[in-house]
């Protein structure tokens, strides 16, 4: 028998919101029984039940640490997952990664086709904004406003898209760590940093506190994505749930490939650990969220 990674009060908290997004989006990603129909049933088969739900529980924890309610919160975290979803369904395409396997089960366009996935992902990607911008989500227009800027911004050419650009090239551009470093950021980074700080915009909250979360999704990012990088050459296809090895066979310059396993293990450790001191401000209420950070750098899928 092995330790589990996740303590047994994560394990628990992230089960409870798993259910209550899976059920979210279950509502908001309704079947039709119209000729359309093929690509709601892609964007279904992958946003519900699959993942491990991480930015979404991020959403969830920093909304609870400004008394925002649940319903509004899961919301903004359907929206996260939905562009996240989104990300993966074209990193996976022929032209990007061309990946079979996700989440232990066929790729979108595997289990559809090319074209089906594609738009699968675009139709993900602006049901996001519909949800942000539904009242239901915050009664105060000029929330929801910023809740679209800071998602726009996270996911657009300035960040993941931005990031997947670097990295579809990363075989090339002889990237040092610094270079590395603004990659993950943008690729992995940004799409946590704002399910960190959506639940300081949907409290309102400005200034040091948000800034506090801010540092914490700037290490938790990249401690997660440097896991991301160990997994593929570590992990176990079967636990994992995706191909490994595939960032070597694509030449493809990581953390990994610049420092070293044991290197790159023990900057990832050290940035979870910095990314737990940034809660200070925020004591008990936020050791959920320290938990993700010791887990993210020790989890297995
Ligand atoms: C995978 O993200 C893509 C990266 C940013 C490396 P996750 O590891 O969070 O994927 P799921 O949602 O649990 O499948
Ligand atoms: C993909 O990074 C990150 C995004 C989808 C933005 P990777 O290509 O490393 O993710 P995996 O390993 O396929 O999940
Ligand atoms: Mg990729
Ligand atoms: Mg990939
Ligand atoms: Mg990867």
């Amino acid at each position: 028998m092995t330790d589990s990674p996740m303590s047994p009060r994560l394990t628990e908290a992230l089960t409870v919101v798993s259910q209550a997004v899976n059920s979210e989006l279950d509502r908001l990603l309704p079947v039709s029984e119209s000729p359309d129909s093929r690509v709601h049933e892609a964007m279904r088969y992958v946003t519900l039940d699959g993942g491990k739900r991480l930015r979404p529980f991020l959403v969830m924890q920093s909304a609870s640490l400004f008394n925002v309610a649940e319903s509004a919160a899961i919301r903004v975290a359907c929206a996260i997952e939905m562009i996240h979803c989104y990300s993966l369904v074209h990193d996976d395409l022929p032209c990007m990664d061309d990946d079979d396997l996700r989440r232990g089960r066929p790729t979108c366009h595997k289990a559809f086709d090319e074209a089906t996935a594609l738009l699968a992902g675009d139709a993900l990607l602006t049901k996001a904004f519909e949800v942000l911008v539904n009242p239901a989500t915050h009664a105060d227009p000029a929330v929801r406003c910023e809740l679209v800027a800071d998602l726009a911004h996270a996911s657009g050419g300035q960040g993941m898209v931005g990031g997947q650009m670097i990295d579809l090239q990363a075989h090339t551009l002889d990237l040092d760590v610094a270079g590395i470093t603004r990659l993950q950021q943008l690729k992995t980074g940004r799409l946590f940093s704002f399910s960190c700080e959506a639940g300081a915009v949907l409290g309102k909250a400005h200034g040091e506190l948000r800034l506090a979360l801010r540092n914490y999704a700037h290490d938790l990012g990249l401690a997660f994505q440097i896991a991301d990088d160990i997994l593929d050459v570590e992990g176990d296809v079967a636990e994992v749930g995706k191909r490994v090895n595939k960032d070597a066979d694509a030449g493809k310059a990581t953390f990994v490939s610049l420092l070293g396993l044991e290197r790159a293990k023990s900057q990832a450790d050290m940035l979870a650990e910095q990314a737990c001191r940034h809660l200070d401000p925020f004591g008990e209420k936020a050791d959920l969220m320290r938990d993700v950070a010791r887990f993210v750098v020790r989890r297995r899928s």
